[in-house]
């Protein structure tokens, strides 16, 4: 039993998977990371440079240059050729015109053979040319007589094994961004639970809105920050600045704002966190302005610098509604004594969560219940009121792995396994929430060091959660989100009930970020409904486990049966109001909310709102 208070970073790292990450000389494009953005509106104004058209050719009124002297397709096609050649300095590169030619010299030929332009299609009335045109050229070409257009190519793309209609229908982003192959600990927050008896090849795909936590500040009170990396390298859309030394109660400026760490310590702790809550590739917010406060200690954190910290962003940087803060700091008491330092810290937690931020902080990484009335001890701040309290799972699949190799954490693949609580995270009632226990960082030391690789413990579920508050606050400015409204929603959005090893009076809730429709990146599925790309069944029922089946008992509507997906038997809940797995669906008209009661009103029919049984506002919108 413990009865002092213990004041420590939760950052007693559960797995160090970090190497060196040496970069070849053209620096730190080694590793590519794509993006696609996905907009309602396309017309991209084309910008105007050289570039490929297709000249489109009217074939049925003849090619007339001259009064009375009728030319064929092959003389137009010398024209655009000699129009080419004799404006090629009107050319950004003429050297790709150069290429197109065998042997690099330009070269004019007759009767229609030129390398430069030349037919690519033809119907009866109509033929289209292909040629590289600079932005004079392509004017010349569509003064020529019979040139219907000039166009360049638009670009088309292999239709995705995603359905970006349904994903806007789901999540109600206003715009939305994909972020391919991304690392495990945000591709399994933009779906479901996966499984691979329902969808045959898991999808990396990180799904989220583009405000991406945009004009939200995320508050970090930590050990050292190197933000002078491309990570953080968006300045021109976001603030992010450390800077803010505390030291003995007193918040003081730094010399740098970008690279802040104390000589003696040198840790790397709030730069990873960081990079976990808001890094470009490896971030959840990558918009989001971020905020590093360093703190100036070496063992034990004093309690003074927490407390003058937030006392200093409540003055200085506090906007309502716009913060989110993430306490970097834990440690347990014990519940027989009276500490007036966490009565007081209690106290400015709540007064600033009712004003408008958001306090997430973890759980620690003691494998114990985080409030334990038998052993008299709890964990805080994670047991406090008004905070975000975040667990973690075993995301990559190492609890029962002795000597985990570096292959084995690297893979991106997840197993429906590997949806069990980390064994080195705390649980029980105050634990709120549970996040990916492993996250892929990268990140610049305090010597400029490239470092990356995988890391673990609460300390980077933590952010992974403040991140996903960040987004919901930037999709929803109009919201005004306190610590505990912010819980509910997240609460509403999380997937239920899939995690293992955890009791009864654990909240078995997984963070998703709004997209829980789960896709097979080669398209092959095995099931159908949410959990496996949203497919239906033929004159079957979708189970709740997402199986088409003509079985009586996997059709009822008070089974969770998924009755967008498929026949189902209609069953009323016998209990009024009430809905859900063992009562059934409500009223006609009417929605299930995520708690499970009957009603029209947005708590209902909103976020949350259980699609298996009742309306839900989207189908009212879009019908
Ligand atoms: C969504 O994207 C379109 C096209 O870029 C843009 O015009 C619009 O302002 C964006 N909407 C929001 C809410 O960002
Ligand atoms: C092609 O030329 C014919 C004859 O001059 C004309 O009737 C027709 O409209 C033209 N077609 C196009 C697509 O411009
Ligand atoms: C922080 O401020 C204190 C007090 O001014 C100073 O002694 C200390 O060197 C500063 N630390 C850093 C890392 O700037
Ligand atoms: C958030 O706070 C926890 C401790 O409560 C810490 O371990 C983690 O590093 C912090 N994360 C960020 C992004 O500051």
């Amino acid at each position: 039993m413990k009865n002092i208070i213990h004041f420590y970073f939760l950052l007693n790292i559960i797995a160090l998977f970090l190497i060196e990450l040496v970069y070849a000389k053209n620096g730190n494009e080694k590793i590519n990371f794509a993006y696609k953005k996905y907009k309602k509106t396309k017309n991209k104004e084309l910008s105007k440079k050289d570039k490929f058209y297709m000249i489109f050719v009217n074939n049925t009124s003849p090619y007339q240059k001259r009064e009375n002297e009728v030319m064929t397709l092959n003389s137009l096609i010398d024209d655009i050729q000699d129009l080419i050649i004799d404006n090629k300095d009107t050319y950004k590169d003429p050297s790709v015109l150069e290429e197109l030619e065998e042997n690099g010299q330009l070269r004019k030929r007759n009767s229609g053979e030129s390398n430069l332009v030349y037919l690519i299609s033809s119907v009866e009335s109509k033929s289209v040319l292909y040629a590289y045109l600079s932005p004079y050229v392509v004017n010349s070409v569509r003064e020529l007589p019979n040139i219907i257009a000039c166009e360049p190519n638009h670009g088309l793309q292999f239709f995705s094994y995603y359905n970006t209609r349904d994903i806007q229908l789901e999540a109600n982003w206003k715009n939305f961004t994909i972020r391919d192959e991304s690392d495990l600990h945000l591709s399994l927050i933009s779906q479901g639970k996966f499984s691979d008896d329902l969808v045959n090849k898991y999808d990396t795909n990180f799904y989220y809105p583009e405000s991406a936590g945009k004009d939200i500040d995320i508050f970090i009170i930590d050990s050292g920050f190197n933000f002078d990396y491309r990570e953080f390298s968006n300045v021109d859309e976001r603030i992010v600045k450390c800077g803010y030394n505390i030291t003995n109660g007193k918040v003081y400026n730094m010399a740098s704002t970008t690279n802040c760490h104390v000589p003696t310590i040198q840790d790397d702790h709030g730069t990873e966190v960081a990079d976990v809550a808001a890094g470009n590739i490896h971030g959840v917010a990558n918009k989001a302005n971020v905020y590093g406060f360093l703190l100036n200690e070496q063992d034990m954190l004093h309690e003074a610098d927490i407390l003058a910290g937030l006392q200093y962003i409540k003055k200085n940087l506090f906007r309502p509604y716009k913060a989110v803060i993430n306490l970097s700091l834990g440690g347990f008491y014990s519940l027989s004594e009276k500490y007036e330092t966490l009565d007081y810290l209690q106290e400015l937690i709540t007064e600033m969560s009712n004003a408008g931020a958001v306090f997430v902080v973890a759980a620690g990484n003691e494998a114990v219940e985080a409030y334990s009335e038998r052993y008299n001890e709890a964990c805080y701040p994670c047991s406090f009121k008004d905070v975000i309290c975040v667990g973690a799972i075993d995301t990559v699949g190492i609890n029962n792995i002795e000597y985990p190799t570096w292959d084995m954490i690297n893979t991106n693949i997840m197993k429906t396994a590997n949806y069990v609580k980390a064994d080195f995270s705390n649980y029980g009632q105050v634990v709120d929430i549970y996040g990916p226990g492993y996250a892929k960082v990268e990140y610049k030391t305090f010597k400029n060091k490239l470092m990356g690789g995988i890391d673990g413990g609460t300390s980077f579920s933590t952010p992974i959660i403040a991140g996903v508050a960040a987004t919901i606050m930037s999709e929803h400015p109009k919201m005004k989100f306190t610590t505990e409204s912010m819980l509910t929603y997240l609460t509403k959005l999380a997937e239920k009930d899939m995690i293992g090893d955890l009791t009864q009076k654990d909240h078995n809730l997984f963070i998703n970020n709004g997209k829980h429709i789960v896709y097979s990146s080669n398209n092959i599925y095995d099931g159908c409904g949410v959990r496996s790309g949203n497919k239906m069944c033929e004159d079957a029922c979708c189970s709740i486990d997402g199986h088409c089946t003509r079985e009586m008992k996997s059709c009822r509507t008070d089974q969770g049966c998924q009755i967008k997906y498929g026949l189902f038997m209609t069953i009323m809940s016998p209990e009024f109001g009430r809905c859900g797995f063992g009562y059934g669906i409500c009223p006609y008209g009417t929605c299930c909310s995520y708690d499970g009661y009957c009603g029209k009103s947005e708590n209902y029919c909103g976020i949350g709102c259980q699609v298996d049984y009742g309306f839900c506002k989207k189908e009212y919108i879009f019908e």
